[in-house]
């Protein structure tokens, strides 16, 4: 089988992450900070440990901030209704994910707040003067995707983050699909906001997941319960991270999480990125001459490993389904949970073909896929 599904969640996991996971979890895995007793402190520490790391990792401002959640869209939906208010506006773009999209759509809808979708432009990129001129007296958040999971482009998150900086605006951004590839600093970024996956590109199970709050934005809880340690306050303990984090967390895939972690430092970011890019620029060479049309800009500078495109003869879904079938190899066709830029290329209801390598596929790999998408489309 040829997976080449890793936008979607990196597999296989490094060798490491199985071993990490099956030795916590055959030794060490009790309830952390709900007892005194040694494994429930061990628990407890291994989670400290990642709050450690993970704020290294992004430059936060304290290991406290990084809250756990289940997934990115959990931390997206956190961030989002634990800040806006009745009445608030919001700037966000036409390259996001539903779990942008469709939170802050139903709040528009019923009149909640009021909503800027900023269109990119053609290769793909969202101009950061483009949400200036969104922003409004009442603008309380921009909402961006540090790169879409549609066509791969990386956005100027940089000049946004001053944008929202220098106007008081609360700046969320979603590394769904760059956290472990591409550098992330929420400081030099100025990042209000951060909400990532465990499973992508930080090579962790499915399930997890954190929200980076940076000290004095305000936010209400999304999920009250026990958090452990003092359990006698009425309601949730106002200390981070508990204060958005009730419930049991999931423990285990953290410690995947984190050993993912330890295998993206030891590759570096750098090198990861450049392969899968290098991959996606392999097939591009391979099919440029045929019946696809690619989507998004072509410089491999401002691109994470993500190659979309499609072919007029041959819906999207079919492709899939004939590459799944008939060759074995794994990519993702359709909407990727994300119309509103499908819309803006041209490729909607269809979609597009999605493929997106990660660090185990080959060269080979490629060339596999190409003769077998050459074949499809020859018949
Ligand atoms: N958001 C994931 C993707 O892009 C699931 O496929």
């Amino acid at each position: 089988m040829i997976y080449l599904d890793n936008a979607a969640t990196s597999f296989p996991k490094p060798e490491s992450v199985y071993l990490a996971m099956d030795r916590f979890a055959r030794t060490t895995l009790a309830n952390p900070g709900r007892a005194g007793h040694k494994m429930a402190l061990a628990s407890e520490h291994a989670l400290n440990d990642a709050r450690h790391r993970l704020n290294q990792f992004v430059n936060g401002k304290g290991p406290e901030r990084f809250v756990f959640t289940l997934n990115c869209t959990d931390a997206l939906n956190m961030a989002m209704k634990g800040t806006l208010d009745a009445g608030d506006h919001v700037v966000t773009t036409d390259l996001e994910h539903n779990s942008v999209s469709r939170p802050l759509m139903t709040m528009a809808d019923s009149g909640f707040i009021t909503l800027t979708q900023v269109k990119s432009d053609e290769g793909g990129t969202v101009d950061p003067n483009e949400i200036a001129k969104a922003i409004r007296p009442n603008t309380k958040l921009v909402a961006v995707t540090h790169a879409s999971n549609v066509l791969g482009t990386i956005q100027p998150i940089t000049e946004m983050g001053q944008i929202c900086r220098e106007r008081g605006v609360l700046f969320l951004v979603d590394v769904a699909q760059t956290i472990g590839v591409v550098p992330i600093d929420v400081q030099a970024m100025k990042i209000d906001l951060l909400a990532f996956p465990g499973h992508k590109c930080l090579f962790g199970p499915t399930g997890t997941g954190a929200l980076y709050v940076a000290p004095g934005v305000q936010i209400r809880p999304w999920r009250e319960g026990g958090t452990g340690g003092d359990s006698s306050t009425r309601t949730q303990p106002k200390d981070f991270p508990y204060f958005l984090e009730g419930g049991t967390p999931n423990v285990l895939g953290i410690v995947g999480m984190i050993a993912g972690l330890d295998f993206v430092e030891k590759e570096t970011p750098a090198k990861l990125l450049m392969h899968e890019v290098g991959l996606c620029d392999r097939l591009y060479d391979q099919l440029k001459d045929g019946p696809f049309r690619f989507v998004g800009h072509r410089d491999p500078t401002r691109r994470v490993g993500t190659l979309s495109f499609f072919c007029e003869s041959l819906p999207a879904p079919e492709i899939g389904g004939i590459l799944d079938q008939a060759f074995d190899i794994a990519i993702r066709p359709g909407l990727h949970c994300a119309p509103y830029i499908h819309r803006a290329v041209g490729s909607f209801p269809d979609g597009l073909v999605r493929v997106s390598p990660g660090p185990f596929n080959t060269e080979a790999d490629i060339d596999g896929l190409a003769g077998a998408l050459q074949e499809v489309v020859s018949v």
